[in-house]
């Protein structure tokens, strides 16, 4: 039986990697025009980095990780996130002593997450995430969600939902967890078992449980946003304002806790409301981590960033019905006619592509109208025909696909006239 593909995963073939480069060169781009520059970290870290980063207590850590013992007898985990290696290397690298503050950093590469594959939901995908460390100015908040609205904005996608929480300082959170834990316990018999082992470790998580979503107790859960203190109210506000400012609607739910325990602060994620889109709505989740590489061994540093995963962003182009530009054609095809010819053809194509040209030539001996064949299924802009008749005479000719006209030129000038009519 023929090997398959580990579930959850998929090869991206050409004709649909265009659309993924389309979209990482639009990553790049914008990076660039924010100032955030590339991070490239392994793919795998020691486990702790993620018990520790990502914490102990949620679904990542607990149920997701690809996890084993290398040679040496060490515990590996594939990455789940970025995040968690991106404040890894700012703390290994003493980026905080870097001359320009803060450190403003992207990546685009797979993570991997045990989870049931569904529309959306794989077990390797690949995120492009953004982190900012250094500022705990509510303005770079509004940064990072400006470039991840414009990211998608950017590809033509109109059908967007941004919605933001606040999870407060420590000193909110401890008041919300104390209520949290108040309002759950006489009750708790009622919820999952994981639910009632939240309780006693971080009793958010259980607003975040998709068993118990139907539970009477989850609408009336307490708010966070009731246990903000005023330093924490007020960087909020902040934030908010700054989002009116540069005119990003946005809704504020106090339901959204996010998935992983670093955040404090500002959360948020974008949804897309496009009708065929799934089950899954989220197409990226973000937030602030004051804490994070103090908890890794660095320097109490605020940070935050998001993620967004490539895969949810081509299910919502395609709920939405856009087609990216991709150019797929080449410029120029080949043809040959007889064994003089065939030879030369090895040394144009060369020069031909020496000179910055996409060409393509035929390699199984076909007939002429074949080849034609070919070079009309390539897209390919002009056909350049060499026959032995016309070597003797030092002349190729050069047909114009488009318009349909075709003339002869010296071998000598067909790769200036070519790059000529190229424009
Ligand atoms: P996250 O919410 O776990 O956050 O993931 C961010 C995004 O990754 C999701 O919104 C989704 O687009 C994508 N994603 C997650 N899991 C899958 C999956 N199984 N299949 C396809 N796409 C998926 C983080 O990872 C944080 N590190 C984000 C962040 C950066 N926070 C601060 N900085």
């Amino acid at each position: 039986m023929a090997i398959q593909i580990p579930r959850g995963t998929q090869d991206i073939l050409p004709g649909v990697v265009e659309k993924w480069q389309f979209i990482e060169e639009q990553a790049r781009d914008l990076c660039k025009r924010f100032n955030y520059k590339e991070i490239r970290t392994p793919i795998f870290e020691h486990t702790d980095l993620f018990q520790r980063g990502v914490g102990d207590t949620t679904d990542i850590v607990q149920k997701e990780m690809y996890t084993f013992e290398d040679r040496g007898g060490r515990s590996i985990t594939l990455r789940p996130e970025g995040t968690a290696s991106t404040v890894r290397s700012f703390v290994e690298n003493k980026m905080f002593g870097w001359a320009d503050q803060p450190v403003k950093l992207y990546y685009i590469g797979p993570m991997f997450r045990y989870e049931r594959p569904q529309s959306g939901r794989y077990r390797q995908f690949v995120q492009f995430g953004i982190e900012a460390l250094g500022s705990a100015d509510p303005a770079i908040d509004a940064e990072v969600i400006s470039l991840a609205m414009q990211m998608y904005q950017g590809l033509g996608l109109t059908r967007l939902k941004l919605i933001i929480n606040s999870l407060g300082d420590q000193e909110s959170r401890i008041a919300h967890k104390n209520a949290l834990v108040s309002h759950f316990t006489p009750h708790i018999s009622e919820f999952c078992s994981d639910c009632q082992n939240r309780l006693g470790t971080n009793p958010l998580r259980i607003l975040d449980c998709k068993k118990d979503r139907e539970h009477p107790l989850m609408d009336t859960a307490p708010s966070i946003l009731d246990y903000l203190n005023d330093e924490s109210r007020v960087y909020f506000e902040k934030v908010q304002d700054y989002l009116n400012t540069m005119g990003i609607p946005f809704v504020v739910d106090p339901g959204l806790v996010r998935g992983l325990d670093y955040y404090n602060h500002t959360a948020f994620e974008i949804m897309s409301d496009a009708e065929g889109f799934g089950a899954i709505t989220t197409l990226s989740g973000g937030g602030r981590y004051n804490g994070l590489a103090k908890d890794l061994g660095g320097p109490e540093t605020p940070g935050i960033g998001f993620a967004l995963s490539i895969e949810r962003l081509l299910l919502a182009l395609q709920a939405e019905n856009i087609d990216l530009p991709i150019e797929t054609g080449i410029q120029c095809y080949v043809v040959t006619l007889g064994e003089m010819a065939k030879k030369k053809s090895i040394h144009l194509v060369n020069e031909l592509r020496k000179a910055g040209l996409s060409v393509e030539t035929d390699y199984l001996d076909r007939k002429i109208k074949a080849q034609f064949k070919s070079a009309d299924r390539l897209n390919a802009k002009f056909v350049i025909i060499i026959g032995d008749e016309e070597l003797e005479r030092n002349v190729v000719s050069i047909k114009d696909l488009q318009a349909g006209t075709q003339e002869e030129v010296v071998i000598e000038t067909l790769v200036d006239v070519v790059k000529g009519k190229l424009g």
